[in-house]
């Protein structure tokens, strides 16, 4: 640990080994933050890597499991000037290459989502499109291939046309014709972008039917099969879940070998944790991500992107409310990033600092648990958060 002095002006100096080590500019901003009497120094930095769009919450089905039984959070589209200071936006972050445009909405029905895309690609950055795949029509998907999208990512949660019907209340065989399609398209112009990824949202009443997607992701040539735990956002999906305090083991199944362009690959499978543990990481934060809801609101996560109810993982009635510090309407998105609560909730998050409530004795009647507040005072709470014990996965 270098040895720092003030000098009579108050100042410090960063030695020099230190600034290059972590990449910082000398004329870098901080903000000073103390947390349980450390003294601690953010560097103002756009260094977000990652942005999550959510172009709409609008959707063409109803699925059983999603948020939307939940919430009263305006069903609508981005509008195009919001997306638009969105792009203007995006130049400001050096390391930002990627771009994940879902969230709780189909992003196919926008009227607009492939002139969005095509604004994205001519920036040069990686477009992942997470999507229920029933709107994956021929031409859509030729321009998800001229535009090269790399990944698209279809949801499918039942293996049997009746569970596949039961969960979301369509059709499975759409959903594979379009993947195929999909697929020989691909192959006809020698192309492989976009891969395909699986999501698959394990429940008790589809898991008999998991071990048969690696065969599935194999044969429709997923590049990656990401299967995650259920968000309980009813009673009855709480009862449908498959984790909770007990140690358990994952779900055995494992990639395969898959085709999507000249040679042969290892898909890969992403599995969840099965219970409820001590450690705690934040894929959002620690990713340096950055969720944009539909009306241009700046998040730090899926997980505080709307209002609604969830169950914990021992059964707590939970309301969650909305979190955003800032909206790309009203200012940059690198302002709004290094803003000092932005900064100082994202440091709060790394580190962890809330407490246990999920062992706490007073986990059933604690008032501020149920409103997704925590005594330690730093609020709202991340406590609880599923995302962050890796039960609840997403692309
Ligand atoms: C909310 S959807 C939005 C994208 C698109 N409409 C779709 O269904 O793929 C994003 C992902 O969340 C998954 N999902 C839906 N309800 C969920 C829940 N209760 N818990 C965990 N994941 C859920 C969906 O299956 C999908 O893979
Ligand atoms: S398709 Fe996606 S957004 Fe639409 S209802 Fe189903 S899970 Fe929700
Ligand atoms: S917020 Fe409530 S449930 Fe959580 S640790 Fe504090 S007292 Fe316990
Ligand atoms: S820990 Fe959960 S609630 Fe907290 S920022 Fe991460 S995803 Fe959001």
């Amino acid at each position: 640990m270098p040895k720092l002095s003030l000098n009579n002006l108050g100042q410090f100096k960063l030695p020099e080994d230190f600034l290059q080590r972590r990449n910082l500019d000398p004329s870098a901003d901080y903000w000073l933050d103390e947390r349980d009497g450390d003294l601690i120094f953010h560097p103002c930095r756009p260094d977000a890597k990652k942005i999550y769009i959510e172009v709409t919450t609008v959707c063409n089905l109803n699925c059983q499991t999603c948020i939307r039984h939940s919430w009263a959070d305006p069903i609508a589209h981005m509008k195009e000037e919001t997306f638009n200071k969105i792009l203007d936006s995006i130049r400001a972050f050096p390391a930002l290459d990627r771009v994940v445009l879902t969230s709780f909405g189909e992003p196919l029905t926008h009227p607009r989502i492939l002139n969005m895309i095509e604004k994205l690609r001519e920036l040069k950055l990686s477009v992942t499109i997470g999507t229920n795949g029933l709107l994956l029509n021929e031409k859509i998907s030729r321009e998800l291939i001229r535009l090269g999208v790399n990944q698209v990512v279809v949801s499918i949660d039942g293996l049997k046309p009746e569970t596949y019907a039961g969960i979301r209340g369509a059709q499975l065989n759409e959903v594979l014709e379009n993947i195929e399609r999909l697929n020989t398209l691909k192959r006809q112009l020698g192309v492989v972008n976009p891969t395909l990824g699986i999501e698959f949202v394990a429940m008790k009443s589809n898991q008999e039917e998991l071990p048969g997607l690696s065969e599935l992701s194999t044969r429709l040539g997923a590049v990656r099969t990401v299967v995650t735990n259920l968000l309980p956002y009813t009673r009855e999906m709480n009862a449908d879940k498959l984790y909770g305090y007990e140690p358990a083991s994952p779900f055995k199944i494992s990639g395969g070998p898959v085709k999507p362009g000249a040679w042969v690959k290892w898909g890969v499978t992403e599995l969840p944790r099965m219970h409820y543990g001590a450690e705690q990481h934040c894929r959002f934060v620690n990713d340096y991500a950055i969720v944009v809801g539909w009306d241009g609101g700046v998040s730090p996560c899926y997980a505080l992107s709307h209002s609604y109810q969830y169950f914990t993982v021992d059964g707590v009635e939970k309301q969650v409310s909305r979190l955003t510090f800032g909206n790309v309407n009203q200012a940059s998105l690198a302002d709004i990033w290094m803003s000092e609560e932005f900064v100082h909730y994202r440091s709060e998050v790394r580190a962890f600092h809330f407490p246990s409530c999920a062992d706490c004795d007073l986990r059933d009647t604690c008032d501020l648990r149920a409103k997704n507040e925590a005594c330690w005072g730093y609020n709202p709470s991340c406590a609880d958060c599923l995302w962050a014990q890796d039960i609840v996965r997403c692309p």
